[in-house]
């Protein structure tokens, strides 16, 4: 049976099961669609699951967005159901590589209209062989910073010296890159970190790096030229950021790739507050804080004055934590003056007007979201590029306050402390400096966006190579 998307040229997006991955994949994939493309976005069923009870995605169904549209197709990875999968990567990595390439070729001979190009993210490199062994090209979304993939790349190849269990405190000079502390490195690749495995993980994408053809990365040339230029002399990047805010798919907002569904009252209690009262509070999807830090913010956000929305998800089944408790009558205190959520819709947040500042764990995904949001941030960074981003956000970007450094310094941010950094992101001259630089950020990235714009410019060539290749 002939269908409206027959002649359009079909893309296959494969996504590790991560809310920082899929997110900032499925937005390529949505990007892609408004350039005229078919998408099919593909992931393991176990996460595909989850996702269509937070959203109103049916599986196979296209949904037209821009000139193109999106669909979603899920394979089984074969792993108990209810074994931890991400604290456990270093047995289910191979599990999905092994599962992966047994069942995707089958998968992807099938497709209609045929398959030209597989796009995976980062912890499935091996979706390029995929692609090696049916005869098509692949490309690879990075969903950090180019800076951490520069890090990434530098440890990789050992081109410069990192902090080694003989010097731990050694400071790391990249090219292009202002001198890392030891803990502003990406935190996984500290001899002393306590995640081994997320190093590996990352790493496993560097060993097939030469394979897919093109490097698309989610940040924007204007944001880190020097480094963007530097790396581009030695892999073929393009930068499509920042892809979450996509001009042309505003038909589209519905597909979204939330585990959980977001809490829309979050948006009405916005509208009763002023113009830029509101702290916005979320630390991502993975990041947990102990119970004592939860306690010193709740008490710095009442010190504060300032009205607060807060995002405390809770914790995920496979973790063993338990549950975040408030202190005793917090939120009788803080009355009409402060909300608690379980999931925020982010972008729809970091839009709205009376939200004068983000106290943020720093991730990739919510750092770029702010930024071109025109939001002041508050750095939180607790692991991972993490730590790196924040450095950026406060030193290179000079976009944040920094409330503290990150997991490698154990710290305990107390109320006090909490409480200072609110009110230096929100009142007095450091806050309107802040703001003034978070807006030229915003305009710089809305105009990489725009038609004609150096990501759209790179969107555009990504595409018509893919068509090249199809013919
Ligand atoms: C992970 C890593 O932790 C991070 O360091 C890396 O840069 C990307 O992968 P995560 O911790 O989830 O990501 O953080 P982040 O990158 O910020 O992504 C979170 C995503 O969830 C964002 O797109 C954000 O908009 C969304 N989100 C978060 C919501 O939609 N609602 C919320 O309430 C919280």
């Amino acid at each position: 049976m002939k269908t409206e998307f027959d002649s359009l040229v079909h893309v296959y997006l494969v996504s590790f099961p991560g809310q920082g991955h899929v997110n900032p994949l499925l937005r390529l994939g949505k990007r892609l669609a408004t350039k005229g493309l078919l998408v099919t976005f593909c992931m393991p069923e176990s996460w595909a699951k989850q996702m269509r009870l937070a959203s109103d995605i049916v599986p196979g169904e296209p949904s037209p967005i821009g000139d193109g549209f999106i669909r979603f197709e899920s394979f089984e990875d074969e792993w108990p159901e209810d074994e931890p999968r991400r604290q456990d990567l270093d047995q289910y990595l191979p599990q999905l590589q092994s599962v992966g390439k047994r069942v995707l070729p089958e998968i992807i001979k099938n497709q209609h209209p045929p398959v030209s190009c597989l796009i995976n993210n980062p912890f499935i490199p091996w979706v390029s062989d995929v692609a090696e062994s049916l005869g098509l090209p692949s490309a690879m979304l990075w969903v950090q910073s180019c800076a951490c993939f520069s890090a990434y790349y530098h440890y990789y190849h050992k081109l410069v010296p990192f902090p080694s269990e003989t010097d731990l405190e050694l400071d790391v000079q990249l090219p292009c890159m202002p001198l890392l502390k030891s803990d502003e490195i990406p935190s996984f690749l500290h001899p002393n970190t306590p995640e081994p495995f997320l190093r590996r993980a990352i790493l496993g994408q560097y060993r097939n790096l030469e394979k897919p053809f093109c490097i698309l990365m989610d940040t924007f040339m204007e944001l880190e030229q020097e480094n963007v230029e530097f790396m581009s002399k030695i892999r073929p990047i393009k930068t499509v950021g920042p892809l979450f805010r996509n001009p042309k798919a505003a038909n589209n907002a519905a597909v979204k790739g939330d585990l959980l569904k977001a809490d829309d009252c979050a948006i009405q209690w916005l509208d009763t507050k002023p113009p830029s009262t509101v702290v916005y509070v979320s630390f991502g999807s993975v990041v947990y804080l102990k119970q004592e830090q939860v306690d010193e913010i709740a008490y710095g956000l009442l010190d504060s004055g300032l009205s607060f929305l807060w995002v405390m998800k809770p914790p995920h089944k496979d973790s063993g934590r338990t549950i975040h408790v408030l202190p005793e009558g917090f939120l009788e205190k803080a009355g009409n003056n402060g909300k608690v959520v379980r999931w925020s819709p982010q972008e729809q947040v970091l839009r709205h007007p009376s939200v004068a500042c983000f106290v943020t764990h720093c991730g990739w995904n919510s750092s770029m979201e702010a930024m071109t949001s025109g939001m002041p941030l508050v750095a939180f960074p607790q692991w991972g590029d993490q730590v790196t981003n924040a450095r950026y956000l406060v030193d290179v970007f000079k976009v944040a306050v920094r409330m503290c450094r990150g997991d490698a310094a154990n710290e305990l941010i107390k109320r006090e402390e909490v409480k200072r950094c609110l009110l230096e992101a929100t009142v007095g001259s450091k806050a309107k400096v802040i703001k003034e630089n978070v807006l030229k950020l915003k305009a710089a990235a809305e105009a990489a966006v725009a038609e004609g714009g150096s990501s759209d410019r790179n969107i555009q060539e990504f595409v018509d190579e893919v068509r090249k290749r199809s013919l």
